[in-house]
């Protein structure tokens, strides 16, 4: 069965989707089957492989609608061993769709199901949000990584974060294991970055990831020219510590 592992922290622009892209991609590279699904409305995971054009049925449909199977809405990427399912800015009205449905918090778990035994590894890019769709992933996901911004107010809403995932563990999904915290956009010329790594580790011990994602404009880049880091600036720091973070990932699984 697939290690399933939501990437989540209701802070945005955090470096959630980056790494769930490059995560992803350097799991490929490693020969593992992986699935990448895009669970933010946002849609910037599924652009980063697709054109909205590309896209006809979405997350939404599979959560909104039992008829709509997992199965039919993954997508193989150009990436050998990757495929992504894909979000559509129609899943912004979840919530509201689910309403008062028992099972809503269990949508997600219940469709991945049947393809689970498919993949090695399943990641889920989540949107900055702790609402329906975030618990919708934590409880489908084996672990949860946290990537926090080695900048100012870095571990605002974190305790709201571990509030949730203590929640989950009490009930839904016992199994739910915090796997761990990644700092990213670390700027290593700064003082500030270099304190803010320290807090983190302080509260969150070896829960850390020895593996910092720098800043590292390649990374930027690469999703407007519908590449990964691998395939856009495979020499760059960013797959650097991308297929360190992947590295690291695999030990703790
Ligand atoms: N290590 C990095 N170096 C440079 N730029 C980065 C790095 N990581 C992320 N970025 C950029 O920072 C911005 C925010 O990153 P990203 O979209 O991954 O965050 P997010 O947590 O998914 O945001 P949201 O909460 O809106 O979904 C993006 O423009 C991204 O390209
Ligand atoms: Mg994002």
């Amino acid at each position: 069965m697939a290690t399933v592992i939501a990437i989540a922290n209701q802070k945005g622009g955090v470096g959630k989707t980056t790494t769930a892209v490059n995560l992803a991609a350097a799991f490929a590279r490693k020969k593992k089957r992986t699935l990448l699904i895009d669970l933010d409305p946002q849609a910037n995971t599924t652009l980063t492989f697709f054109s909205l054009e590309e896209v006809s049925q979405s997350i939404y449909d599979v959560l909104a609608d039992h008829q709509v199977k997992m199965a039919d809405i993954v997508k193989p990427t150009k990436c050998p061993n990757l495929c992504v399912v894909p979000s559509k800015i129609a899943l912004a009205k979840l919530e509201a769709t689910l309403v008062g449905q028992f099972d809503a918090p269990y949508r997600l778990k219940d469709a991945l199901a049947p393809v689970r035994d498919h993949f090695d590894i399943i990641l889920m890019d989540n949107p900055p949000a702790l609402g329906l769709i975030t618990v919708n992933s934590l409880v489908a996901a084996t672990h949860l990584l946290v990537p926090i911004q080695a900048a100012y107010y870095a571990m605002e809403g974190c305790d709201d974060l571990l509030e949730t995932l203590e929640r989950i563990r009490a009930r839904p999904n016992p199994e739910l294991q915090l796997l761990g915290v990644v700092i990213t956009l670390f700027d290593k010329r700064t003082n500030l970055a270099r304190d803010i790594h320290k807090q983190v580790c302080q509260v969150f011990g070896a829960k850390v990831f020895k593996t910092v994602i720098g800043k590292n404009v390649r990374l930027e880049e690469s999703p407007a020219y519908k590449e990964t880091v691998f395939t856009y600036a495979p020499d760059s720091s960013g797959a650097e510590d991308y297929e360190h973070l992947a590295r690291e990932v695999l030990q703790r699984v």
